[in-house]
């Protein structure tokens, strides 16, 4: 428990920016059902019990905890995922290792219960709610609108179910509830103010002398958003292009779009963009690989050639974006660990079925992904 406290504190130092504060203090219970461990922590007496546990009462819990998992006890644990959508690329990738990990936890696959939001939050809503009707032990959200994080939080709370969300992230209000209310709820995923940057920085490292084509002294980009309602496209789309300025380069944005994550959408706006704008185009920012993918069908309709007259990047490394940087089609993408992120969302929900606690934010990194390491992220990832 000492372990858990330290990187507590060290999850604090590192995020302190990004949140009110972080403690993975929460509620320490000593019954391990997780409906018990739940509706304490749903009360007002969550801090009272906090501040006057002890090392023994610590001890007694992760005891307890240690035999619930060790005598297989997952096997009859229920757990509902909600995907904001099956169709997306990404998510498939993050929903599939989920599955394998939980599986291979303890979980089993009967119990294991993931349904499709079909980017409709109603839908999604409607999800939520069966869930709890159906009892499940611990429920791992992916939310179809980030700011409906607060009324799926009071539904899935009210009904003394931890919570786990994923990829999309609530706002710092909402985080920050679960802590003053000692409430199990955590999120897991990676800062895409980082995933943003290391676009700029690919580009940044090439140097204007070979990007600025048309001789400008400046880099002429066009931006492909994803869904502007999700902070990974607001941040990707902010810190490449700050990336790049922060490197000491002029920038000029001809274009930007929103494509929605989606591949046929960001080809019809690329497409759209090299007739308007034509060679001016130097480089092309994607906020994701499934968008980039759909640009290089632009970019190859319209004749150009990446990386001798534009250059093309996403996000995520899917399998055909890393092929095409081996090949020299695409430049570069950030490799969007979806291993690391679903063990973790998996582990968190683990301990919360366990009566543990978890951090408030479960952090990860990406990596920058270009030819140089390219064929090493795919081995990694196929
Ligand atoms: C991924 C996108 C995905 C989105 C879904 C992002 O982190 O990079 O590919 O569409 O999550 O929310």
């Amino acid at each position: 428990m000492k372990k858990k406290l330290l990187a507590t504190f060290m999850t604090f130092a590192m995020t302190a920016s990004l949140l009110a504060g972080c403690g993975g203090g929460g509620s320490v219970s000593t019954d391990t059902s997780s409906d018990t461990a739940a509706e304490e922590t749903a009360t007002d007496d969550a801090a009272a019990e906090e501040t006057t546990d002890d090392a023994a009462a610590e001890e007694t819990a992760d005891a307890a905890a240690d035999a619930t998992a060790a005598s297989g006890d997952l096997a009859d644990k229920k757990v509902g995922v909600c995907i904001y959508q099956f169709a997306d690329n990404f998510m498939t990738l993050f929903r599939t290792e989920l599955e394998n990990y939980l599986v291979a936890q303890g979980f089993s696959a009967d119990n294991i219960s993931i349904v499709d939001g079909a980017n409709d939050q109603a839908t999604q809503t409607n999800q939520i709610q069966n869930f709890i009707t159906d009892g499940v032990d611990v429920l791992i959200v992916n939310p179809v609108n980030s700011s409906s994080a607060a009324s799926i939080t009071d539904m899935v709370v009210d009904a003394g179910i931890p919570l786990v969300y994923i990829n999309r992230e609530p706002d710092a209000d909402e985080e920050a509830r679960w802590e003053e209310n000692g409430w199990n709820v955590t999120y897991v995923g990676c800062d895409a103010r980082q995933s943003g940057t290391y676009q700029g920085e690919i580009v940044a490292d090439l140097g204007l002398d070979t990007v600025d084509l048309n001789g400008n002294g400046k880099i002429d980009y066009i931006m492909i958003e994803g869904d502007p309602e999700n902070v990974d496209a607001q941040y990707r789309t902010e810190y490449s292009v700050k990336a790049l300025e922060d490197a000491g380069l002029e920038v000029n944005e001809l274009d930007d779009q929103v494509g929605n994550w989606d591949q046929a959408t960001a080809q019809q706006l690329v497409s759209n963009a090299l007739s308007e704008n034509g060679n001016d185009i130097e480089v092309v920012f994607c906020n994701n690989d499934a968008m980039a993918l759909g640009a290089l069908q632009a970019i190859q309709a319209a004749n150009r050639t990446v990386g001798k007259d534009i250059f093309l990047l996403g996000v995520d490394a899917l399998t055909e974006a890393l092929e095409d940087i081996i090949d020299g089609t695409m430049t570069g993408t950030v490799f969007n660990d979806h291993f690391a992120q679903s063990h973790s969302a998996a582990d968190a929900a683990i301990n919360f079925v366990n009566g543990e606690s978890n951090d408030y934010y479960i952090g990860c990194d990406y990596q920058k992904v270009t030819a140089n390491n390219a064929q090493e992220i795919l081995d990694l990832v196929k």
